[in-house]
Parts: C-alpha cells; structure tokens; sequence
C-alpha cells in the first residue's frame, strides 16, 4: 500500500477481490496448474510466520504520530485485553485466506484469497505492536484459533467460488461491527489504539465491499449464525487467555 511519507498515514488499499472471469486461467494467462506441493508450501510457510510472530506489516504503524496517552493500570489492561481479542481474530483471518484459498478451484480466486490474507498481515502486526507497548501479551491459544479458522476456511472454500466469497464478506461485516464495539469500550484518551482499530476498520470494511462487488453470495442464517457464534468463543476466551 501507499502511504504518506509526511504523515505515515496508510493511504487506501489496492481492490482485494475482483469479479471472477468465465475463463479460469491464471491471472498471468499461463494457464499454469498448482501441484498439491505448491497448494501446501503457502500455508504451511504463512501459519508458520503468522504464529511465530515473524510476519510484519508493509504499511507505517498507525499510532506511529500519536504520543501514549494511557497511564493507569486499568486503562492499560483493558486496551490490552482488547488488542490481544483483534490480534487473536487476525491470526484467524490469515487461516481462514489460507483454508479457502488451498481448496479454491479458480486460480484467480486463490491468488485473490492470499493477497487479501497478505493485506491482513499488517493488523496482525500493528495489533502485537500496541499490545506490546501496553506490557501484555498475545493469547496463548494461537494455534488453536489457526487450526480451527483453517478448518472453517476450506469448508466455506468448498462450498464453491460466490459462497467463499459470501463468507469473505459476511466475516468482514461481523469484524466492522466487533472493531465499533471496541472503539466504545476503549478508554476514550487512548488514540494510540484507536488510530490503529481505525485503519484496521476501513481495512476491512473495504475487503467486504471488493467480496460483494466480485460477487460474493449471501450466506445463510444458519451460517452466518456459526460464524456469530465461533468468533464469540473466540473473542470470550482470547481476552483472558
Ligand atoms: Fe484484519
Ligand atoms: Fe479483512
């Protein structure tokens, strides 16, 4: 992404998702096929850098102008807390991108799927940075959530091309609505942890809409009822551990 070297400010990112072409070939026109070693090397290399902590953000740090404002335990905790909820939810979003796009049938939608997964990068980042400076730590059940996101992530993957699409949209909906939540309960000073809850928000506020526009299908209730209750077990237990 561009940014603004003055400011460092993240300039808007580039559409995650475009609509599919009736031609499946790859976005080179190669025509190229993956081989199954090609399919696991990604996933296994991105959970690998996702949970060691090694994957670093392309963009400047959001809160990089904003001086530190929290200075009482109990402000510093709660931010933490919540910043270690948003980091556990995008080291879930890596292996969701990841689940989906190993069982992709379109080459298109696989590459679209790992660049957005890649775009996701920088808010597992920012979120271990801030929750760094507040003197926490991320949750302790990382794989667990990368496992079972991963597993969640190739059944909507195989429920074809616009569901897979539908499930992009749908968590990112659900994401908009959990980062506005924070955004309340967040002690109002803290602008460091707002500005980067901000951007994550556009963020992925703008990966739904490129989800819709390639033509992503509308998911279920029941569906979208798991979804609401996976990330709530989720965010519950993250916060405490
Ligand atoms: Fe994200
Ligand atoms: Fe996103």
């Amino acid at each position: 992404m561009i940014t603004t070297a003055a400011t460092g400010t993240p300039a808007s990112a580039p559409p995650s998702f475009a609509a599919l072409p009736a031609n499946r070939q790859q976005p080179d026109g190669s025509g190229r096929r993956y081989s199954v070693l090609d399919r696991l090397i990604a996933p296994a290399d991105q959970a690998l850098r996702t949970l060691s902590g090694l994957a670093r953000s392309t963009r400047p740090y959001p809160a990089a102008q904003i001086g530190e404002t929290l200075t009482e335990d109990a402000d510093r905790r709660l931010a933490r807390g919540l910043m270690r909820v948003n980091h556990a939810g995008e080291v879930a979003a890596q292996a969701l991108y990841q689940g989906q796009a190993l069982v992709a049938t379109s080459p298109i939608l696989r590459e679209q799927l790992l660049a957005a997964g890649r775009e996701e990068v920088d808010h597992l980042d920012w979120c271990a940075q801030r929750i760094e400076e507040l003197g926490g730590r991320t949750s302790l059940l990382g794989p667990l959530w990368y496992a079972g996101s991963f597993a969640i992530g190739m059944l909507a993957g195989l429920a074809g091309e616009q569901r897979s699409l539908g499930f992009v949209a749908e968590t990112e909906r659900q994401v908009v609505d959990h980062l506005q939540s924070h955004l309340r309960q967040l002690p109002h000073e803290d602008a460091r942890t707002r500005a980067i809850i901000e951007q994550m928000q556009t963020d992925e506020r703008h990966h739904g809409d490129s989800a819709k526009l390639a033509g992503a299908s509308e998911l279920s209730s029941i569906a979208r009822g798991f979804m609401k209750v996976t990330a709530k077990i989720m965010t519950h237990t993250a916060r405490w551990i």
